[in-house]
């Protein structure tokens, strides 16, 4: 008689346990699909209205601490006259992959096209 009480007390305690992990695996499961969501929104970015508007701003946020606010090099060379050194595509690749001591820029390749165009359009 005295043990029998507590096997429903045992039953709930493992029902407990085990929802909670059931409840913390539904947890992170829908945490990678926010993450795989977000990842999707970037890929969405399609164009630029304004690929040289948005290319200076871009620049303004992720280069000049670098390159410089005007551009001329500070621990990173001069950027402001890459027209003959470098085509669109090549700019757009250091951006993306990075070159000697410059890490990759967190950007997509829309936004190093943007780059690449506003970078050569202020080239002289
Ligand atoms: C953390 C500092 C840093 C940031 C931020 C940075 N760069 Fe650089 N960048 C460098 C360095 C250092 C070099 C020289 C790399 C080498 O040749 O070893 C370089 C080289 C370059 C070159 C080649 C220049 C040449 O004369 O060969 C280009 C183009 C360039 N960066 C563009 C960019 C653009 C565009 C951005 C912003 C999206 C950017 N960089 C952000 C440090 C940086």
């Amino acid at each position: 008689m005295k043990g029998k009480p507590l096997v429903p007390f045992a039953v709930t305690a493992v029902l407990g346990i085990l929802l909670m992990i059931v409840l913390s695996l539904v947890g992170l499961n829908h945490q990678a699909t926010l993450e795989e969501g977000d990842g999707e929104e970037v890929e969405e970015v399609v164009e630029f209205d304004d690929p040289i508007q948005a290319g200076e701003d871009l620049v303004n946020q992720s280069c000049i601490s670098c390159h410089g606010n005007d551009l001329t090099g500070v621990s990173g060379p001069a950027i402001n006259a890459l027209e003959g050194q470098y085509s669109e595509d090549e700019i757009a690749d250091i951006v993306l992959n990075g070159i000697g001591g410059m890490p990759a820029m967190p950007h997509n390749e829309v936004e190093a096209e943007a780059i690449a165009t506003y970078l050569l359009s202020i080239s002289e």
